[in-house]
């Protein structure tokens, strides 16, 4: 057995160290994946004012700021019983929609498209013959002109003459596992200089009525402040004209790219490779029309497709067997003498990250995980996007529970994402015209429960967020986090099962241990976000704090 070692794991966010053993052939038969960074935002919220648990968990992240700030404020809505008017809903689902397509986006292409394209191969690709290859996965290609492709060339040609790649420098180019050809993997590189542009546009929808991006501002317990924004119709056709420009690149350039990937890796999606355990949790929301929901709730196992369970989130428990914490200490104690960590072994402690339990098993939470409960729902809104995907790309169901599906899976939301928010917009707009304007409810603080609690289930870009609050003398007493990499970069427990991110990387084949680039493609594959990750009390409320920090 030999080990290879990944740390820090790179275009992602937080801290991500990745161990696998791969034997005399080279397929890793063991995986261990730690989160390394210790947090500890929820001891910051113990003691303050309930309504000010959003501006102070929106710090967990500097990218799913958004996602928390409003986990937060709905725990503590619930622990109040504050039943939102419907243009607060609607309101933090704009700001949440437009989120989803700016995470997904920047995801695939900054972070994890150089997991498929190789930038130097691009170099000898030929401008007329990358415009007739991109006819063959949309009728109208985005920016698809020859002299377009001739310009992104020039602008990678620069990069080359300078004698440094620039954002490209240090990937492993040339490697066997790079399957595009010079033509295609222009028209991804070009799509990755588009989506620069593209950040900076989606992120002014987020803020629009976010306030600002990232921490934005305008959701308070009890409803949201931008009603001013919201009675604006300027405002309101700004941020639509931003969501049509969006849907644009979506329909006709990122979705189109996900069937070039899923065509040109065929192999590799038949092999399954990057397949977890097939166990997936999805706690449904977005309502959109009466009781109907964007997302359906439902829990899978083991790939078993024809038995659907609903969510139930009694079944989720959480531990610390195999990571840093021992009793009310915090015990990172597995540091060689001059200071470097240990690696890990098989009963040691090797991660910040706790290990959560969905009826005692491990699952995957995410896109993938809501596209597979929403369509085995026929969910009205989703299916046929997925039927879509599937038919051009000759794939079926069980094989976007693979590395490239799970991106496949990223992309499909992506798209119904789009499409439903203009149906949201415009009840929006409906509401207002029959003079609905409410936007928060009523209540007075010193008439609420002194001592409660609540919780918040929110499902976001990354996959599946809960809050929880516990409320004494009107101050927050205890608070939890499980985040989306929480579930999936769970570390073994005393169970000893592995989590989403160890078992779809056990059974891979590593051409070339000085290369892994088959490590990177599945941990990113996943959208891991380590910030998020590391959380350090317990969901029925344990107290893990008053941390004494062993550091050598
Ligand atoms: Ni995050």
């Amino acid at each position: 057995m030999k080990k290879i070692v990944i740390d820090p794991i790179t275009r992602i966010e937080g801290h991500l160290r990745a161990e696998v053993e791969v034997d005399e052939s080279g397929v890793v038969r063991e995986a261990y994946v730690s989160g390394q960074l210790f947090r500890g935002i929820e001891t910051i919220l113990k003691g303050r004012d309930p309504r000010d648990a959003g501006l102070l968990a929106g710090r967990i992240c500097g990218v799913c700021t958004n996602s928390h700030f409003r986990g937060a404020v709905s725990a503590v809505e619930d622990a109040y019983s504050l039943e939102l008017p419907k243009n607060a809903d609607i309101i933090r689902d704009l700001i949440a929609m437009a989120l989803f397509i700016q995470d997904h986006v920047v995801h695939f292409y900054h972070l994890h498209m150089l997991d498929y394209v190789d930038v130097t191969s691009a170099l000898s690709a030929d401008a007329k013959q990358t415009s007739k290859e991109a006819h063959k996965y949309h009728k109208r290609p985005y920016r698809n002109s020859h002299t377009h492709y001739e310009e992104s060339l020039e602008k990678l040609q620069k990069f080359v003459k300078a004698g440094r790649l620039g954002p490209f420098s240090n990937g492993y180019w040339g490697h066997s596992e790079y399957k595009l050809t010079p033509e295609q993997n222009l028209i991804l590189i070009s799509h990755y200089l588009e989506a620069l542009k593209f950040q900076t546009n989606i992120s002014k929808a987020v803020a629009i009525f976010g306030g600002k991006t990232p921490h934005p501002q305008s959701i308070v317990v009890g409803g949201v402040s931008s009603v001013a924004d919201m009675l604006n119709p300027q405002r309101l056709n700004d941020y639509i004209f931003l969501i049509k420009e969006a849907k644009d690149f979506v329909d006709r350039a990122y979705l189109p790219d996900m069937k070039l990937l899923s065509i040109a890796y065929r192999d590799e999606i038949k092999a399954g490779i990057g397949r977890a355990n097939g166990n997936f949790l999805c706690s449904g929301g977005y309502e959109f029309e009466g009781d109907m929901k964007l997302f359906c709730g439902g829990v899978i196992y083991g790939h078993n497709f024809d038995e659907i369970e609903e969510f139930d989130e009694g079944k989720i428990t959480e531990e610390v067997d195999r990571a840093w914490y021992d009793g009310d200490e915090v015990c990172y104690t597995d540091l060689n003498e001059d200071g470097t960590l240990k690696t890990a072994k098989n009963e040691d402690k090797y991660s910040w990250i706790k290990a959560p339990r969905y009826d005692g098993k491990t699952m995957e939470s995410g896109p993938l995980a809501r596209v597979l409960v929403s369509y085995l729902k026929s969910n009205p809104l989703i299916n046929p996007f997925v039927d879509e995907f599937l038919k051009d790309t000759d794939l079926e169901l069980l094989d976007l529970s693979t590395t490239v599906g799970r991106n496949a899976a990223r992309a499909i939301e992506t798209s119904y994402v789009c499409e439903y928010i203009f149906k949201l917009a415009s009840r929006l707009i409906q509401n207002i015209k029959y003079y609905d304007t409410d936007t928060w409810v009523k209540y007075e603080f010193e008439k609420l429960p002194k001592q409660t609690k609540g919780r918040a289930f929110l499902e976001v870009p990354r996959g599946l967020l809960s809050h929880f609050v516990s409320i004494d003398d009107a101050k927050i007493k205890n608070y939890s986090v499980i985040a989306p990499t929480t579930w999936n970069a769970t570390p073994k427990n005393h169970d000893g099962k592995r989590g989403a991110y160890e078992e779809a990387l056990v059974g891979l084949k590593i051409q070339d241990p000085s290369k892994p680039l088959e490590v990177l493609k599945v941990l990113h594959s996943f959208d891991p976000c380590l910030a998020c990750a590391v959380h350090v009390i317990d969901a029925n409320g344990v107290e893990l704090s008053r941390y004494k920090i062993n550091m050598l």
